[in-house]
């Protein structure tokens, strides 16, 4: 943010245009403070809008790569239930990739630009998704820890200080709870079935428990944006302070559940009125943000590789509006007219 202080203003070391920045900067503080949104069309700070570009641009990026390792199990769901449940499931995540590009082309950046930033591997996804999918119990694994953990996460984005992110958060969470309950459900039937089916949702929770804790991001003292995006109210609350939250929620669900989570050290703190947990293994969260998880280079090839094949798609569609875009002139604006283009979904 520019750092024009009241003090200089009134000290008249600065020109007309300054004066007009502080009044802006003033106007975007006041508006902060009082909790109400801001717009796309209000003045905001140049550093308060690549952070929220940043944040939502890797938000809406670990949307469209989240459909990868779910959308690995449609074809061997077991029953057609749980594959109309899966497809539902794994669509949602591609609308939620597009509300968070739209709401993110309001700050001014397309979604092209977005998306090839993430091909060229400058901006980041989601560590958790660099995870494989080994055993059908992992979708269920999947939704209960992942989609919790994201809900967790994601509930307080919709008091966001950013009007449309807010506003794209709230349909998000509500989809994502129907997703974090079929991942339960699912783990509840594995766990009361065979013993088999119990020691695979068992296998499934040991290893998706430790990369899930690890979402909510780096420990507070190791969070570069955390004080700054707090302040400014696009955060609510810190990673660790949500990190607690999550554990506390997941504790009796395990026990509900049958199912253990894989730490010895989790124990209730009386005094604390929250649950203590072992240590997370950075080390790990680390180099999976280097790009060396399990399937990081899996993921962002495949990624690319569908944007290449569905380029048709798009060439298509952009010809279908501009060849009908003067039949319609009369009755809709040049954007909506190109409007299909963008809408095309590919395959994740
Ligand atoms: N995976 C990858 N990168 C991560 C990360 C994670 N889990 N957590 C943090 N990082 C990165 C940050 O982007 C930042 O990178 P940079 O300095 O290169 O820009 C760095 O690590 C330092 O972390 P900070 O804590 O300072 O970063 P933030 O203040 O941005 O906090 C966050 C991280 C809590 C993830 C925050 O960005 C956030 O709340 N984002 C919105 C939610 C989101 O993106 N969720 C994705 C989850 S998956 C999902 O929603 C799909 C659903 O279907 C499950």
């Amino acid at each position: 943010m520019a750092a024009v202080t009241a003090d200089q203003t009134t000290q008249g070391t600065l020109g007309t245009q300054d004066v007009a920045d502080a009044d802006r900067v003033a106007a975007f503080e006041a508006a902060v403070a009082a909790d109400e949104r801001i717009e796309p069309r209000d003045w905001m700070p140049d550093a308060y809008r690549a952070t929220l570009v940043r944040q939502m641009a890797q938000h809406a990026h670990s949307e469209i790569i989240g459909m990868q390792p779910e959308a690995n199990w449609i074809t061997r769901a077991p029953s057609l239930r749980r594959k109309a449940i899966l497809m539902a499931k794994v669509q949602d995540e591609a609308g939620h990739g597009l509300y968070l590009y739209s709401a993110a082309e309001t700050l001014g950046t397309s979604r092209e630009e977005l998306l090839d930033k993430l091909h060229a591997g400058r901006q980041r996804y989601s560590s958790i998704f660099n995870y494989p999918t080994l055993t059908w119990a992992d979708v269920g694994a999947i939704g209960w820890l992942v989609d919790g953990a994201a809900i967790t996460n994601q509930v307080p984005l919709c008091r966001c200080s950013y009007g449309p992110y807010a506003r794209a958060m709230v349909r998000i969470c509500k989809e994502e709870s129907f997703h974090q309950r079929q991942g339960y459900e699912l783990l509840l039937a594995l766990s009361r079935g065979t013993e088999a089916q119990h020691a695979m949702a068992q296998d499934a929770v040991n290893r998706w428990w430790w990369p899930s804790l690890m979402m909510f991001g780096p420990p507070d003292e190791a969070s570069s944006h955390s004080e700054q995006s707090m302040a400014w109210k696009i955060k609510r609350h810190s990673n660790d302070e949500l990190r607690r939250r999550f554990v506390d929620i997941c504790v009796p669900q395990a026990e509900a559940l049958g199912l253990e989570l894989p730490d010895p050290d989790i124990r209730w703190n009386e005094e604390l009125g929250r649950h203590e947990f072992g240590a997370i293994d950075w080390d790990e969260f680390q180099a999976v943000l280097k790009g060396n998880g399990p399937c990081n280079e899996q993921r962002i090839s495949q990624r690319r590789r569908a944007h290449e094949e569905g380029a048709w798609v798009r060439d298509a569609a952009a010809a279908h509006a501009a060849k009908h875009a003067p039949a319609q002139s009369s009755t809709r604006t040049p954007a909506q007219h190109s409007a299909p283009a963008h809408h095309v979904e590919e395959t994740a």
